[in-house]
C-alpha cells in the first residue's frame, strides 16, 4: 500500500510561533502508518519541494511532453498512490491555501477511487475543525473520498516535537495513538479495499473521466441555453 502524506504549510515566518507546526503533525502520521502497517510505503509530500508558477497552470493544461519535471513526478506519485493523508492547518477557518493550490494542480482522475484522511491542527484550542468541514467537500470533489473519522490536533506544537514524536510531557500517548488509529486504520481498510476492487474491475469501464470540459457532467437539460 502506497500512502502519500501531504503537508499543508509553507509558512516559514513568525508570529505565530513556532512556524511550520504542520511538519510535526505530518511526520506523526508517517510514523503511525509505518509502525502500524508492515506493507506501508509512506512518502511525505512537502509543498516547498515543488516550485509552482505564480500563474496557475495545472498539470493537465500542459502539452504531454512539456510538463515541468517536478509536476510530472508528483502526478505519477499521486496516480500510483493507494491512499492520501491531507494535513492542513486552519487559516481563517479554512483549509491551507498552499495545500489547496498544490492539490488543484492535478486532475481528479489521478486521485479518484482512492480514500483520503483529513488531518487538521492549530496552535489554539480548536484543532482546525472548521477547516476540516470544508476539506470534506474539497476532497470529495477531487475524487479521493475522505473516510468518516478525522484527526484534529489542538495546540499541536505542544503535542509533538519537531521530529513528529510525542513531546516528553505528553502523558496520554496511548490515547493519542488510539485517536490517530481510528482515522488512519479506516484509511488503510478503505485503501486496501479500493485497491483490490480497482484491480478486479477498472472503474473507468463504468464511469469515464472528464477529460475536456466540466460540462461533460451536465444534466441533459443543462446543455440548452
Ligand atoms: C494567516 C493565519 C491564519 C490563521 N487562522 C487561524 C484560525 O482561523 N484558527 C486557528 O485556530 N488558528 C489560526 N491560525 C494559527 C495557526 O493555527 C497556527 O499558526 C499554526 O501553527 C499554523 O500552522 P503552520 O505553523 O503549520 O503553518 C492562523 C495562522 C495564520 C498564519
Amino acid at each position: 500500500m502506497k500512502y502519500l502524506v501531504f503537508l499543508g504549510t509553507v509558512r516559514d515566518s513568525t508570529p505565530p510561533k513556532p512556524p511550520r507546526v504542520g511538519e510535526r503533525v505530518a511526520k506523526a502520521c508517517v510514523h503511525y502508518l509505518e509502525k502500524t502497517f508492515e506493507d506501508a510505503d509512506v512518502e511525505l509530500i512537502d509543498p516547498l519541494d515543488y516550485e509552482l508558477d505564480r500563474v496557475f497552470k495545472p498539470h493537465f493544461s500542459y502539452h504531454q511532453n512539456k510538463v515541468p519535471e517536478a509536476l510530472q513526478t508528483l502526478a505519477e506519485k499521486i496516480e500510483q498512490a493507494d491512499a492520501y493523508v491531507m494535513v492542513s492547518p486552519e487559516y481563517n477557518h479554512s483549509m491551507s491555501p498552499a495545500l489547496a493550490n498544490l492539490l488543484n494542480h492535478f486532475g481528479a482522475s489521478l486521485y479518484s477511487y482512492k480514500p483520503s484522511a483529513i488531518v487538521t491542527y492549530s496552535a489554539g484550542q480548536w484543532g482546525g475543525t472548521r477547516a476540516a468541514v470544508n476539506m470534506r467537500t474539497f476532497l470529495s470533489e477531487l475524487g479521493c473520498l475522505p473516510v468518516s473519522a478525522m484527526i484534529h490536533v489542538p495546540k499541536a506544537q505542544e503535542v509533538f516535537e519537531e521530529s513528529g514524536k510525542f513531546a516528553a510531557h505528553v502523558k496520554d500517548v496511548e490515547r493519542w495513538v488510539g485517536y490517530f488509529g481510528r482515522t488512519l486504520n479506516q484509511l488503510c481498510w478503505w485503501g486496501q479495499a479500493a485497491k483490490e476492487q480497482r484491480q478486479a474491475y477498472d472503474p473507468r469501464k463504468l464511469v469515464k473521466d472528464f477529460k475536456r470540459d466540466p460540462s461533460q457532467r451536465n444534466a441533459p437539460n443543462g446543455d440548452s441555453d
